[in-house]
């Protein structure tokens, strides 16, 4: 990997005005398939450098959006800027600054990894001598140097993605879209994917990502943008959604048995917020550290047997559920 540092700072990609201070700006954004509506008027910035994830559930509009973005797609209306470019105007240069790795894989299943990475390298019109070179170090960083010949129909599905990733980065772009890359594969693969994607980041490439895991929007992204059918209903870091609404964590109680006087002593000493529900008491809290001990203490000097305790922080499936009032999942 030492060697390997700087492989990928960008050296085409335009450079910006110091006024500038967005990579990625979209501004209400509108896409229907006929008569399916898929984009709602979608808008979200996006910084230089930042890991941004758009988090949203099946036909959430994730693709849609992507591909309107990596000019897959057209939009009904909206605006997209990428760096200095307007996306209608230059779509020859947002092109080239930025790298696509779709939802659906794209490779030829007849060739090998190698003769995939040249062709693919060579629509992005780089010099065939540093080709060589950059599939070489992309091959190394993905740990597929050793199968580099093989035909890509001998690949598993976790092999295939780290190629179709590493075709995306051969011309070295300045933003990377990436669309679900991590579903269905091996934890093998997954793993090595998020080490590159976490030098890419740690290297300044703006990395714009979807998932419907809450655990990898959390884990990497800087800022989120929570989509649900064509429409963003939240964006901010992860902090600034947890605080969304007020939302508190929950600790859960659960006694062998509550008596009504029990209840009321409990009561007494909890203040905040609390319900019961049969023999679990549901408390609320901003800071958990100092509510459990307190809580443990007054139940057990109010005389209360308590058999469990779970606490539930609060995460993106819960800010998610709180604005929707449905799971992030299916
Ligand atoms: N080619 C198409 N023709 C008709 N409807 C489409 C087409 N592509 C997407 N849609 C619809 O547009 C909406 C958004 O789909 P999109 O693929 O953007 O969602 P997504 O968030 O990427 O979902 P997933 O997590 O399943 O990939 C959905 O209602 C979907 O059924
Ligand atoms: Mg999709």
């Amino acid at each position: 990997m030492e060697l390997l540092q700087g492989l990928f700072i960008p050296n085409i990609s335009p450079t910006l005005n110091d006024n500038i201070h967005f990579m990625i700006k979209v501004e209400n954004l509108k896409k229907s398939y006929g008569d399916v509506p898929a984009l709602n008027g979608v808008s979200f910035e996006i910084k230089e450098g930042e890991f941004f994830g758009l988090l949203g559930p099946n036909g959430a509009g994730k693709t849609t959006t992507i591909s309107i973005l990596s000019t897959i797609l057209e939009p009904n209306e909206g605006k997209v800027t990428i760096g200095t470019y307007d996306l209608k105007k230059d779509p020859g240069q947002c092109k080239r600054t930025i790298g696509v790795v779709t939802q659906e894989i794209a490779l030829y299943n007849k060739l090998s990894a190698y003769e995939n990475l040249m062709f693919w390298g060579s629509l992005y019109d780089v010099p065939a001598d540093d080709l060589k070179n950059r599939i070489a170090e992309t091959l190394q960083l993905f740990g597929l140097a050793d199968r580099q010949h093989d035909k890509i129909e001998t690949y598993s599905g976790g092999m295939k993605r780290r190629i179709n990733i590493a075709s995306a980065l051969l011309h070295r772009p300045k933003v990377l879209f990436m669309d679900e890359p991590t579903v269905g594969i091996d934890p093998q693969s997954r793993n090595l994917i998020f080490e590159v994607l976490e030098k890419l980041h740690k290297e300044g490439m703006t990395i714009v990502y979807t998932t419907h895991y809450m655990e990898e929007a959390e884990r990497f992204c800087d800022r989120i943008a929570i989509i649900d059918k064509g429409t963003i209903i939240a964006q901010g870091t992860l902090n600034e959604l947890k605080n969304t609404g007020g939302l508190k964590e929950s600790i859960a109680v659960t006694f062998l048995n509550l008596t009504d006087l029990v209840k009321t002593k409990i009561g007494t000493f909890l203040g905040g917020e609390f319900k019961f529900e049969e023999n679990v008491l549901h408390s609320y809290t901003s800071n958990v550290k100092t509510d459990l001990s307190r809580l443990i203490i007054g139940c057990s000097e109010a005389g209360a047997d308590i058999v469990n305790i779970e606490i539930q922080k609060v995460n993106l499936e819960t800010v998610f559920l709180s604005l929707t009032g449905k799971q992030l999942r299916d």
